[in-house]
């Protein structure tokens, strides 16, 4: 059960254990985190699920997909550590994985 570590924009840590392929999307809407909204459910169609990856956990993780890229150019003040939530799944070697939570979506 890899852990995701949640920090949100006014610095509150929410620590969160989920089973494995878990996406942080899902994880986040589990542990009622608002900042996290998933309008379309995961199809990584609406934007809503952005997050910022911590700059020491971006680089392990697959990168994006080119659709998944061009959503991440509709996103609120994108950044190089940008991913959508819904599109990150949580396996065993990334136990420990910080993702920080944007103030808002829009
Ligand atoms: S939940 Fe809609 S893009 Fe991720």
């Amino acid at each position: 059960m890899p852990l995701i570590e949640f920090i949100c924009h006014d610095g509150e840590t929410h620590q969160v254990h989920v089973a494995s392929g878990t996406s942080v999307m899902q994880a986040a809407v589990n542990q009622g985190l608002d900042a996290i909204l998933a309008e379309c459910g995961g199809c990584a169609s609406c934007g809503t699920c952005h997050v910022y990856i911590d700059n020491g956990w971006i680089d392990k993780l697959v990168p994006a997909s080119a659709g998944e890229q061009s959503m991440l150019e509709c996103v609120s003040e994108p950044a190089r550590n940008s991913r959508l939530g819904c599109q990150v799944r949580v396996t065993d070697e990334l136990d420990g994985i910080v993702v920080h939570l944007p103030e808002s979506q829009f």
